[in-house]
Protein backbone atom coordinates (compact mmCIF):
# COMPACT_ATOMS: atom_id res chain seq x y z
CA UNK A 1 0.00 0.00 0.00
CA UNK A 2 3.32 2.51 0.41
CA UNK A 3 3.79 4.61 -2.55
CA UNK A 4 6.63 6.10 -3.62
CA UNK A 5 7.14 9.93 -4.77
CA UNK A 6 9.10 10.72 -7.92
CA UNK A 7 9.61 14.37 -8.91
CA UNK A 8 11.33 14.92 -11.93
CA UNK A 9 13.04 18.32 -12.80
CA UNK A 10 10.57 20.54 -10.92
CA UNK A 11 10.92 24.20 -11.34
CA UNK A 12 8.65 27.20 -9.94
CA UNK A 13 9.06 30.84 -10.83
CA UNK A 14 7.37 33.43 -9.02
CA UNK A 15 8.67 36.31 -11.41
CA UNK A 16 11.86 36.93 -11.23
CA UNK A 17 12.36 34.39 -8.19
CA UNK A 18 13.52 31.00 -8.94
CA UNK A 19 11.57 29.03 -6.01
CA UNK A 20 12.59 26.06 -7.42
CA UNK A 21 15.37 25.51 -9.59
CA UNK A 22 15.62 22.07 -11.65
CA UNK A 23 14.54 19.61 -8.60
CA UNK A 24 14.82 15.72 -8.76
CA UNK A 25 14.43 13.58 -5.51
CA UNK A 26 12.94 9.94 -5.52
CA UNK A 27 11.07 9.50 -2.33
CA UNK A 28 11.35 5.87 -1.35
CA UNK A 29 7.85 4.07 -0.17
CA UNK A 30 7.92 4.02 4.02
CA UNK A 31 10.25 6.43 4.19
CA UNK A 32 10.03 9.89 6.02
CA UNK A 33 12.01 12.52 3.79
CA UNK A 34 12.72 16.80 5.34
CA UNK A 35 12.51 19.54 3.32
CA UNK A 36 15.47 21.47 5.43
CA UNK A 37 17.14 24.26 4.53
CA UNK A 38 16.90 28.77 5.63
CA UNK A 39 13.86 30.89 4.92
CA UNK A 40 12.72 31.11 1.60
CA UNK A 41 15.12 28.07 -0.07
CA UNK A 42 11.16 26.61 -1.57
CA UNK A 43 10.31 24.00 1.04
CA UNK A 44 6.86 25.49 1.41
CA UNK A 45 6.79 25.93 -2.81
CA UNK A 46 8.02 22.06 -3.26
CA UNK A 47 5.48 20.84 -0.70
CA UNK A 48 2.64 22.80 -2.59
CA UNK A 49 3.53 21.43 -6.05
CA UNK A 50 3.41 17.36 -4.72
CA UNK A 51 -0.02 18.68 -3.15
CA UNK A 52 -1.45 20.29 -6.34
CA UNK A 53 -1.75 23.33 -4.52
CA UNK A 54 1.00 24.82 -6.82
CA UNK A 55 1.65 24.77 -10.45
CA UNK A 56 5.38 24.45 -11.24
CA UNK A 57 6.26 25.42 -14.93
CA UNK A 58 8.69 22.76 -15.56
CA UNK A 59 9.07 18.85 -14.68
CA UNK A 60 7.07 16.10 -13.49
CA UNK A 61 5.55 14.65 -10.19
CA UNK A 62 4.63 10.79 -9.69
CA UNK A 63 2.67 9.84 -6.95
CA UNK A 64 3.24 6.16 -7.08
CA UNK A 65 2.30 5.21 -10.18
CA UNK A 66 0.19 8.11 -10.98
CA UNK A 67 1.62 10.89 -13.20
CA UNK A 68 -0.28 13.63 -10.92
CA UNK A 69 1.78 16.41 -13.00
CA UNK A 70 3.51 16.85 -16.29
CA UNK A 71 4.48 19.79 -17.32
CA UNK A 72 4.84 18.83 -21.00
CA UNK A 73 1.65 16.77 -20.76
CA UNK A 74 0.11 19.53 -19.40
CA UNK A 75 -1.35 17.13 -17.04
CA UNK A 76 -2.36 18.45 -13.23
CA UNK A 77 -4.40 16.75 -10.96
CA UNK A 78 -6.27 18.82 -8.59
CA UNK A 79 -5.07 17.80 -4.53
CA UNK A 80 -8.58 15.91 -3.88
CA UNK A 81 -7.53 13.64 -6.65
CA UNK A 82 -3.94 12.82 -5.00
CA UNK A 83 -4.93 10.99 -1.81
CA UNK A 84 -2.88 13.02 0.42
CA UNK A 85 -2.94 13.94 3.89
CA UNK A 86 -1.90 17.79 4.88
CA UNK A 87 -1.08 19.88 7.72
CA UNK A 88 0.34 23.45 6.93
CA UNK A 89 2.03 25.97 9.06
CA UNK A 90 -0.60 27.93 9.43
CA UNK A 91 -2.60 24.80 10.02
CA UNK A 92 -6.25 26.00 8.36
CA UNK A 93 -9.08 24.55 10.39
CA UNK A 94 -12.66 25.46 9.62
CA UNK A 95 -13.37 28.38 11.80
CA UNK A 96 -17.05 27.68 12.40
CA UNK A 97 -16.34 23.90 12.76
CA UNK A 98 -15.85 22.26 16.02
CA UNK A 99 -12.96 19.81 16.84
CA UNK A 100 -14.64 16.87 16.50
CA UNK A 101 -16.22 17.93 13.18
CA UNK A 102 -13.02 19.70 11.67
CA UNK A 103 -11.29 16.13 11.97
CA UNK A 104 -14.63 14.29 11.04
CA UNK A 105 -15.62 16.83 8.10
CA UNK A 106 -13.28 14.79 4.91
CA UNK A 107 -14.34 11.26 6.39
CA UNK A 108 -17.94 12.09 6.13
CA UNK A 109 -17.29 13.23 2.50
CA UNK A 110 -16.24 9.11 2.57
CA UNK A 111 -19.35 8.44 3.88
CA UNK A 112 -17.55 6.73 6.54
CA UNK A 113 -20.00 4.82 9.26
CA UNK A 114 -20.26 7.02 12.86
CA UNK A 115 -19.01 4.33 14.60
CA UNK A 116 -15.93 4.35 13.06
CA UNK A 117 -15.63 8.12 12.59
CA UNK A 118 -16.37 8.16 16.34
CA UNK A 119 -12.92 5.96 17.14
CA UNK A 120 -11.26 7.97 14.83
CA UNK A 121 -11.50 11.17 16.52
CA UNK A 122 -10.91 9.51 19.91
CA UNK A 123 -8.02 7.97 18.70
CA UNK A 124 -6.46 11.03 16.95
CA UNK A 125 -7.09 13.38 20.01
CA UNK A 126 -5.31 11.29 22.27
CA UNK A 127 -2.41 10.68 19.79
CA UNK A 128 -1.83 14.70 19.44
CA UNK A 129 -2.52 14.52 23.83
CA UNK A 130 -5.85 16.42 22.75
CA UNK A 131 -8.29 14.11 24.90
CA UNK A 132 -11.47 15.55 25.80
CA UNK A 133 -11.26 19.27 22.97
CA UNK A 134 -14.30 17.25 21.11
CA UNK A 135 -16.80 20.38 21.72
CA UNK A 136 -13.85 23.49 21.76
CA UNK A 137 -14.26 26.29 18.91
CA UNK A 138 -10.78 26.47 16.65
CA UNK A 139 -10.66 30.80 18.02
CA UNK A 140 -11.28 28.69 21.86
CA UNK A 141 -8.07 27.02 21.92
CA UNK A 142 -4.08 28.39 21.49
CA UNK A 143 -2.31 28.02 18.15
CA UNK A 144 -0.45 25.43 19.18
CA UNK A 145 -4.04 23.25 20.67
CA UNK A 146 -4.70 24.22 16.78
CA UNK A 147 -1.76 23.03 15.45
CA UNK A 148 -2.19 19.63 17.02
CA UNK A 149 -5.97 19.68 16.27
CA UNK A 150 -4.68 19.99 12.42
CA UNK A 151 -2.38 16.98 12.94
CA UNK A 152 -4.80 14.95 14.40
CA UNK A 153 -7.49 15.72 11.88
CA UNK A 154 -4.44 14.38 9.06
CA UNK A 155 -4.31 11.18 11.51
CA UNK A 156 -7.49 10.39 11.42
CA UNK A 157 -7.54 10.63 7.48
CA UNK A 158 -4.95 8.19 7.55
CA UNK A 159 -3.78 9.31 4.23
CA UNK A 160 -0.86 6.82 1.90
CA UNK A 161 1.05 10.25 2.36
CA UNK A 162 1.15 12.51 4.86
CA UNK A 163 2.51 16.43 4.01
CA UNK A 164 3.85 18.44 6.54
CA UNK A 165 5.07 21.93 6.62
CA UNK A 166 6.48 22.77 10.03
CA UNK A 167 3.64 21.23 11.52
CA UNK A 168 5.08 21.74 15.00
CA UNK A 169 6.62 25.70 14.62
CA UNK A 170 3.76 26.98 17.00
CA UNK A 171 4.35 24.54 19.87
CA UNK A 172 6.74 25.17 23.36
CA UNK A 173 10.35 23.23 23.22
CA UNK A 174 8.82 20.80 25.75
CA UNK A 175 5.49 19.62 23.81
CA UNK A 176 7.47 19.85 20.51
CA UNK A 177 9.58 17.45 21.70
CA UNK A 178 6.79 15.23 22.90
CA UNK A 179 5.64 15.51 19.12
CA UNK A 180 8.34 14.35 17.25
CA UNK A 181 7.99 11.39 19.36
CA UNK A 182 4.45 10.81 18.50
CA UNK A 183 5.01 12.27 14.99
CA UNK A 184 8.13 9.63 14.58
CA UNK A 185 5.96 6.50 16.05
CA UNK A 186 3.20 7.39 13.87
CA UNK A 187 5.32 6.98 11.04
CA UNK A 188 6.79 3.76 12.04
CA UNK A 189 3.15 2.07 12.76
CA UNK A 190 1.48 3.75 9.61
CA UNK A 191 4.03 3.29 6.97
CA UNK A 192 2.98 6.43 5.26
CA UNK A 193 5.48 7.80 2.87
CA UNK A 194 6.00 11.24 4.25
CA UNK A 195 7.59 14.82 3.24
CA UNK A 196 8.09 16.86 6.17
CA UNK A 197 9.14 20.47 5.57
CA UNK A 198 11.26 22.15 8.86
CA UNK A 199 14.37 25.10 9.20
CA UNK A 200 15.04 23.21 12.38
CA UNK A 201 18.01 21.16 11.76
CA UNK A 202 17.92 18.82 15.01
CA UNK A 203 13.97 18.13 13.76
CA UNK A 204 15.43 17.04 10.74
CA UNK A 205 18.38 15.00 11.87
CA UNK A 206 15.97 13.21 14.73
CA UNK A 207 12.78 12.39 12.39
CA UNK A 208 14.23 11.29 8.89
CA UNK A 209 14.93 8.79 6.93
CA UNK A 210 16.36 10.95 4.33
CA UNK A 211 16.87 15.19 4.09
CA UNK A 212 17.27 16.95 1.57
CA UNK A 213 19.08 20.25 2.18
CA UNK A 214 17.81 22.84 -0.39
CA UNK A 215 19.29 26.32 -0.76
CA UNK A 216 17.54 29.15 -3.27
CA UNK A 217 15.37 26.14 -4.83
CA UNK A 218 18.56 23.76 -5.58
CA UNK A 219 18.55 20.67 -3.81
CA UNK A 220 22.10 20.86 -1.74
CA UNK A 221 22.13 17.07 -0.74
CA UNK A 222 20.19 14.28 -0.49
CA UNK A 223 20.82 11.52 1.88
CA UNK A 224 20.42 10.14 5.37
CA UNK A 225 21.20 12.03 8.54
CA UNK A 226 23.77 10.24 9.06
CA UNK A 227 25.89 10.70 5.76
CA UNK A 228 24.49 14.75 5.89
CA UNK A 229 25.87 15.23 9.22
CA UNK A 230 29.35 13.26 8.85
CA UNK A 231 29.95 14.08 5.29
CA UNK A 232 28.34 17.28 4.54
CA UNK A 233 28.32 17.55 0.61
CA UNK A 234 29.31 20.83 0.94
CA UNK A 235 30.20 24.19 2.49
CA UNK A 236 26.70 25.43 2.79
CA UNK A 237 25.42 22.11 4.33
CA UNK A 238 28.44 21.71 6.84
CA UNK A 239 27.70 25.31 7.79
CA UNK A 240 23.69 24.79 7.97
CA UNK A 241 23.91 21.56 9.79
CA UNK A 242 25.24 20.99 13.60
CA UNK A 243 24.57 23.07 16.78
CA UNK A 244 27.23 24.49 17.78
CA UNK A 245 28.61 25.16 14.16
CA UNK A 246 31.03 23.38 12.18
CA UNK A 247 34.86 24.85 12.69
CA UNK A 248 35.57 25.91 8.37
CA UNK A 249 39.31 26.61 8.65
CA UNK A 250 41.02 28.17 5.58
CA UNK A 251 44.20 26.65 4.10
CA UNK A 252 46.72 25.63 1.24
CA UNK A 253 47.32 21.75 0.30
CA UNK A 254 50.89 21.08 1.69
CA UNK A 255 51.43 17.74 0.82
CA UNK A 256 49.46 14.44 0.32
CA UNK A 257 48.64 14.20 3.95
CA UNK A 258 48.88 17.67 5.12
CA UNK A 259 47.08 21.33 4.88
CA UNK A 260 48.56 24.31 6.11
CA UNK A 261 46.32 26.48 8.28
CA UNK A 262 48.89 29.28 8.66
CA UNK A 263 49.41 28.97 12.11
CA UNK A 264 50.16 25.10 12.21
CA UNK A 265 50.12 22.27 9.77
CA UNK A 266 46.88 19.61 10.21
CA UNK A 267 47.05 16.08 8.88
CA UNK A 268 44.16 14.80 6.50
CA UNK A 269 44.36 13.22 3.24
CA UNK A 270 44.16 15.61 0.69
CA UNK A 271 43.27 13.03 -1.95
CA UNK A 272 45.46 14.63 -4.40
CA UNK A 273 43.56 17.96 -4.14
CA UNK A 274 46.06 21.34 -4.83
CA UNK A 275 45.72 24.90 -3.36
CA UNK A 276 42.94 26.59 -1.53
CA UNK A 277 41.20 24.28 0.64
CA UNK A 278 38.55 24.72 3.55
CA UNK A 279 39.21 22.06 6.06
CA UNK A 280 35.79 21.00 8.55
CA UNK A 281 36.09 19.94 12.25
CA UNK A 282 32.67 19.11 14.08
CA UNK A 283 33.09 20.89 17.68
CA UNK A 284 32.37 17.58 19.61
CA UNK A 285 35.52 15.86 17.27
CA UNK A 286 38.19 17.89 18.52
CA UNK A 287 40.24 16.57 21.80
CA UNK A 288 40.92 18.83 24.49
CA UNK A 289 43.89 18.60 27.19
CA UNK A 290 44.91 21.33 29.55
CA UNK A 291 48.70 19.59 29.89
CA UNK A 292 50.75 19.21 26.67
CA UNK A 293 49.99 16.12 24.67
CA UNK A 294 52.79 15.17 21.84
CA UNK A 295 51.41 16.22 18.17
CA UNK A 296 48.49 18.58 20.14
CA UNK A 297 48.61 22.63 18.96
CA UNK A 298 48.10 24.93 21.84
CA UNK A 299 45.44 27.26 22.16
CA UNK A 300 43.66 29.50 24.82
CA UNK A 301 40.58 28.80 26.20
CA UNK A 302 38.46 32.30 25.14
CA UNK A 303 35.22 31.43 26.87
CA UNK A 304 33.70 28.15 28.74
CA UNK A 305 30.26 27.82 28.41
CA UNK A 306 28.81 25.09 30.08
CA UNK A 307 25.14 23.76 29.34
CA UNK A 308 24.87 20.57 31.82
CA UNK A 309 25.10 18.08 29.84
CA UNK A 310 27.75 19.53 27.82
CA UNK A 311 30.49 22.37 27.90
CA UNK A 312 31.17 24.54 24.40
CA UNK A 313 34.14 25.84 24.55
CA UNK A 314 36.16 28.89 22.13
CA UNK A 315 39.93 28.46 21.43
CA UNK A 316 41.59 30.72 20.22
CA UNK A 317 45.54 30.96 18.54
CA UNK A 318 45.93 34.52 17.52
CA UNK A 319 43.08 35.46 15.12
CA UNK A 320 42.08 31.22 14.79
CA UNK A 321 39.11 30.21 16.89
CA UNK A 322 37.78 27.13 17.23
CA UNK A 323 34.60 25.92 18.95
CA UNK A 324 35.26 22.64 20.80
CA UNK A 325 32.25 20.91 22.44
CA UNK A 326 32.85 18.42 25.21
CA UNK A 327 30.57 16.16 27.47
CA UNK A 328 29.69 17.46 30.71
CA UNK A 329 31.04 20.26 32.86
CA UNK A 330 34.62 20.91 31.96
CA UNK A 331 37.18 21.73 34.34
CA UNK A 332 39.04 24.03 32.01
CA UNK A 333 39.03 27.71 32.91
CA UNK A 334 38.86 30.52 30.98
CA UNK A 335 42.67 32.21 29.49
CA UNK A 336 44.12 28.96 30.53
CA UNK A 337 46.25 27.16 28.10
CA UNK A 338 44.96 24.33 26.25
CA UNK A 339 46.24 21.40 23.88
CA UNK A 340 43.94 20.16 20.79
CA UNK A 341 44.10 17.30 19.15
CA UNK A 342 43.00 16.29 15.34
CA UNK A 343 41.77 12.68 14.31
CA UNK A 344 42.11 12.99 10.40
CA UNK A 345 39.21 10.58 10.15
CA UNK A 346 36.59 12.67 11.44
CA UNK A 347 38.00 15.69 9.15
CA UNK A 348 36.77 16.89 6.24
CA UNK A 349 37.86 18.69 2.98
CA UNK A 350 36.13 21.16 0.68
CA UNK A 351 37.65 22.58 -2.33
CA UNK A 352 37.70 26.58 -1.75
CA UNK A 353 36.16 27.32 -4.71
CA UNK A 354 33.48 25.26 -5.71
CA UNK A 355 32.84 24.72 -1.58
CA UNK A 356 32.34 20.68 -2.58
CA UNK A 357 33.13 17.75 -0.36
CA UNK A 358 36.53 16.61 -1.73
CA UNK A 359 36.74 12.89 -1.61
CA UNK A 360 38.19 9.39 -3.19
N1 LIG B 1 2.91 33.20 -3.93
C1 LIG B 1 4.14 33.71 -4.07
N2 LIG B 1 4.37 34.81 -4.78
C2 LIG B 1 5.61 35.32 -4.95
N3 LIG B 1 6.71 34.77 -4.42
C3 LIG B 1 6.57 33.66 -3.69
C4 LIG B 1 5.28 33.07 -3.46
N4 LIG B 1 5.43 31.97 -2.69
C5 LIG B 1 6.76 31.89 -2.44
N5 LIG B 1 7.44 32.88 -3.03
C6 LIG B 1 8.91 33.08 -3.00
O1 LIG B 1 9.52 31.87 -3.38
C7 LIG B 1 10.65 31.59 -2.57
C8 LIG B 1 10.47 30.29 -1.85
O2 LIG B 1 9.43 30.43 -0.88
P1 LIG B 1 8.96 29.25 0.08
O3 LIG B 1 7.71 29.68 0.76
O4 LIG B 1 8.91 27.99 -0.69
O5 LIG B 1 10.17 29.20 1.11
P2 LIG B 1 10.36 28.30 2.44
O6 LIG B 1 11.64 27.53 2.23
O7 LIG B 1 9.14 27.52 2.73
O8 LIG B 1 10.63 29.41 3.55
P3 LIG B 1 10.12 29.49 5.12
O9 LIG B 1 11.10 28.65 5.90
O10 LIG B 1 10.27 30.94 5.42
O11 LIG B 1 8.71 29.01 5.20
C9 LIG B 1 10.82 32.80 -1.67
O12 LIG B 1 11.74 33.68 -2.25
C10 LIG B 1 9.43 33.40 -1.63
O13 LIG B 1 9.48 34.78 -1.40
MG1 LIG C 1 7.72 27.59 4.30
Amino acid sequence: MSTTITIKNLSKHFGKVVALDNVSLVIEPETFVTLLGPSGCGKTTLLRCVAGLEDPDGGEIYIGNKLVFSYDKGISLPPGQRELGLVFQNYALWPHMKVDKNITFALEIQKMPKAEMDKRVKDSLKEVQMEGYEDRYPREMSGGQQQRIALARMLAYRPKVFLMDEPLSNLDARLRMDMRAELKRLHHISGATTIYVTHDQVEALTMSTNIAVMKEGVVQQFDTPDKIYHFPANLFAADFIGNPKVNLLDGVVSGKNSVDLGKFKITIDTFNAAGSVVVGLRPEDIAISSQPVPGAVEFSAYSVLPSGADTTIIARLGDLELTIKVMGISKIKMDEKIWLSFNPHTLNLYDKESGNLIML
